[in-house]
């Protein structure tokens, strides 16, 4: 058979080519379907298992494939191959999403972005799974699935719940932070070209010397910041609920390549162990006229796959995957993210996650995981399956050893999170609320106020209280000025006492 010909014939999934694709096999014309046309069931039942299980956060998402350029030398903090000289180009995919919606919910929800990397180094891939925001609502990963359930359906009215999610802020004042940034116009962008990108976590860097260092990693946005007013977002969830994803593809198809600036935050270890916040708390950004940002390169976006679902449904970020020059730090949410992330994906999309296209490594895997539902590769061939072993020659670098870290305590036991030294959950949110600008003011407090009003029920004036008290401390007029957006009475006694706790 010639190759064309073969190529263009309609086959089943087996590969038998097959002539009838419109009607099914039945017993005259208005008869019934014979059981024989197995094209017919193997259709059906190819359709009902389309899905993977969406993802349990970050559902709704959207991808593309680029590249990171070096442009500075920062080969003094890292030996990171990705970092090694100026010019050094390489691939990537990023995947952006909304974090609370469903795979189908609209693009201009109210919510933090994701903002997952995943750089494809030839000492590994390198996942870097960080957020538009440099902060989280938490600080212990226990936390998370009560946090997510607040943000995701009551229970029984399965809709968003405003008490939900403002019974669990007030409840843990930590998140006061993010929720000023979530508040602000920031919490609705224009797409996911006009937000910066954050790893969020304190990481270590690693240097050729053994040195260690930590490191945050900051992505500015190119295009500039541009984001919805809270009417605007809402109205186009109606328009267009994939508004972000539309513009991302139109933007890259058009060849307006959107880019991100990294730049780094570096602090010593000595430096680490006196700076006036806990470095590895989530909630807490380190300033930068202590820290000040240094330049690094360029991330550009380049290409749109050409298959969402092979790709983006298909793509897996892991924390855990860093690679040598880069590590981890004691980052309590860092940790906690280390093990979950690939035992969701194993729930997801299978224990082979790794080897499919988008996820796996373009350089050298070696190592003795074999077989497992979907292995399609050569699963080794007929190389060994053990290690040590005399036969392959594949030995354990010594050269990729991470230099031994020190830790401030040999002490196990339940700490408080927010103890003695962990408790200003306000300076930062208060300060954040006096650099914006008096629109930005405006907005946020609108926002706020906007969002608490749908708290409901019995409780609605205990959580209402509860979190105007955090308002007040972070700044008293935004406190004011949202107890009046909301009608509360501060004079009243039930505000005295949430606020002076008498
Ligand atoms: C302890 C806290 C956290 C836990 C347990 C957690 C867990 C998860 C899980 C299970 C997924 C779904 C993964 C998948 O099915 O592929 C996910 C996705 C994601 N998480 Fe987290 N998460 C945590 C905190 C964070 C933080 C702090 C950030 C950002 C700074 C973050 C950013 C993301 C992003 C961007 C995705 C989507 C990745 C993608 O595009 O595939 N998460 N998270």
């Amino acid at each position: 058979m010639e190759e064309k010909e073969r190529n263009h014939k309609l086959t089943s999934a087996s590969g038998i080519p097959y002539a009838e694709h419109e009607n099914s096999k039945t017993v005259g014309l208005r008869g019934p379907i014979l059981l024989e046309d197995f094209i017919l069931h193997e259709k059906l039942a190819h359709f009902n298992r389309e899905r993977v299980p969406e993802r349990v956060v970050h559902a709704k998402g959207s991808g593309a494939f680029g590249k990171f350029t070096v442009t500075h030398d920062i080969t003094k903090y890292t030996r990171a191959k990705v970092f090694s000289q100026i010019g050094k180009e390489t691939p990537l995919f990023l995947r952006f999403s909304t974090v609370g919606g469903e795979n189908g919910s609209a693009d201009t929800e109210r919510d933090p972005r994701g903002f997952a990397i995943k750089f494809y180094t030839e000492d590994g891939n390198w996942d870097l799974v960080g957020n538009n925001t440099p902060v989280f609502f938490i600080k212990d990963p226990k936390k998370f699935p009560d946090f997510i359930h607040t943000q995701k359906r009551d229970p029984r009215t399965h809709t968003k719940s405003a008490t939900m999610m403002w019974d669990f802020w007030s409840l843990n004042p930590e998140s006061l932070h993010q929720v000023m940034i979530l508040m602000s116009d920031r919490g609705t962008p224009y797409g996911y070209r006009h937000m910066h990108g954050f790893g969020s976590h304190t990481f270590s860097f690693i240097n050729a010397e053994n040195e260690r260092f930590f490191v945050k990693f900051h992505f500015k946005t190119v295009q500039g910041i541009k984001n919805f007013t809270n009417s605007e977002a809402a109205a186009m969830k109606g328009v267009d609920p994939d508004f972000a994803q539309r513009d991302l593809v139109e933007a890259i198809d058009r060849g307006d390549y959107p880019q991100w600036a990294l730049k780094i935050q570096i602090m010593t270890e000595a430096e680490a162990k006196t700076y006036k916040w806990n470095p590895f708390d989530l909630t807490k950004v380190w300033s930068q006229k202590d820290f000040p940002l240094i330049d690094v390169g360029i991330l550009e976006l380049n290409r749109i796959p050409n298959n969402y679902f092979a790709d983006v449904e298909q793509s897996a970020f892991a924390p855990a995957h860093v690679v040598d020059g880069i590590g981890y730090s004691p980052d309590r949410m860092l940790q906690g993210r280390l093990l979950s992330y690939p035992d969701a994906h194993r729930y997801r999309i299978g224990a082979n996650f790794e080897q499919l296209p988008v996820n796996r490594c373009p350089f050298a895997v070696n190592n003795y995981q074999r077989d497992g539902a979907m292995r399609y590769d050569s699963n080794g061939g007929a190389a060994p399956n053990y290690f040590p072993n005399s036969f392959d020659g594949i030995y354990a670098d010594e050269k990729y050893k991470e230099p031994a870290q020190e830790l401030d305590s040999s002490i196990a036991g339940w700490f408080d999170r927010n103890g003695e030294g962990e408790n200003d959950h306000y300076t930062q949110p208060g300060d954040l609320f006096r650099l914006m600008t008096d629109d930005e003011k405006k907005a946020t407090i609108n926002n706020i106020v906007g969002a608490m009003s749908g708290i409901s029920g019995e409780k609605r004036t205990l959580i209402i209280n509860r979190q105007l008290c955090h308002f007040f401390r972070a700044d008293i007029s935004l406190g004011i000025a949202i107890a009046k957006g909301l009608g509360v009475d501060i004079e009243s006694q039930a505000m005295q006492h949430a606020i002076t706790g008498n």
